[in-house]
């Protein structure tokens, strides 16, 4: 693993890893810390063109084009790593999709779908990976949100799922522990990416303002954060810096899970 400082370009998973926002910021900052990555993402055009740019640059890239809900797929991508590099060091489980409906109005089908996408595929893109993370002392960090600790209207299941991620990552770092390998769960806030802007036209009149006035009211620090900051903590926790780090649930919101309230606003 990363852990050992002889390993000069450890390799990690990073599912949903073309994608625009945290999958980009992830990605770029395990390339630029030297990791080699292998990028799994539905969408194979972007993933492309994604890659490409990367591998233009000189970073060490392989894109597998699958929906981590399809049979097989885990193992397909465990694979496809040991047939690249020869080992595997780290996992992020980043891909998640949102469901914003009253519990209430939600359909057996949309909540399988959800917990399908959210919480089954981290499990089973584990359970794929924990042996060869088992030979490098490897690491893992699964992507949750603030919904696991504080929820809003219609939020509901979506907090219910990364909630869920969160007590499993638990149980990753008790049972794999003595093995060498670690697990940690990073809860990111709103993060400034066109693609919420384009999410948050759709449900109020000025998405801009919104998120700024969210930022003013509901964080300490008061502005959104960027993907490769979420990016630049997930390539510590993967990293050799916090070899005693596991179990533990990472909040990068700029404190809007300490904010009671704000004095300013
Ligand atoms: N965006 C936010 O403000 C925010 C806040 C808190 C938590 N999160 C969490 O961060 C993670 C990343 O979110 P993001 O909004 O930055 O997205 P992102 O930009 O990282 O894109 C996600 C990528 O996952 C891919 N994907 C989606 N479903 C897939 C599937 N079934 N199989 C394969 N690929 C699939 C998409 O094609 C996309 O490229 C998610 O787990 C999300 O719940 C996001």
């Amino acid at each position: 693993m990363p852990n050992d400082p002889s390993v000069r370009a450890p390799v990690a998973i990073v599912t949903g890893g073309a994608g625009p926002g945290i999958g980009h910021g992830i990605t770029e900052s395990l390339v630029s810390a030297g990791w080699s990555v292998v990028i799994t993402d539905r969408q194979a055009e972007r993933g492309r063109a994604f890659a490409d740019k990367l591998t233009a640059a000189g970073a060490k890239i392989e894109l597998v084009v699958l929906d981590v809900t399809e049979p097989g797929a885990p193992e397909r991508t465990v694979q496809a790593a040991l047939e690249r590099f020869g080992r595997l060091d780290g996992l992020v489980n980043n891909v998640g999709v949102g469901l914003t409906k009253r519990v209430g109005d939600v359909t057996d089908e949309e909540f399988s779908r959800l917990f399908n996408v959210d919480f089954m595929a981290s499990f089973r893109f584990v359970r794929a990976a924990i042996s060869e993370l088992c030979k490098t002392r490897g690491s893992l960090v699964n992507i949750g949100s603030v919904h696991a600790k504080l929820n809003a209207e219609k939020y509901g299941l979506y907090a219910a799922t990364k909630a869920a991620l969160e007590a499993f990552t638990r149980g990753v770092a008790v049972d794999y522990g003595r093995q060498g390998v670690r697990a940690n769960i990073v809860h990111p806030g709103l993060i400034e990416s066109p693609q919420n802007e384009a999410l948050l036209a759709n449900l109020v009149p000025d998405a801009r303002a919104w998120m700024d006035d969210f930022a003013q009211k509901r964080q300490c620090i008061p502005r959104l954060a960027e993907p490769g900051e979420v990016g630049d903590l997930v390539e510590f926790l993967l990293g050799p810096k916090s070899r005693l780090i596991t179990g533990q649930a990472i909040f990068i919101d700029g404190g809007t899970t300490s904010l009671l309230w704000n004095n300013e606003h």
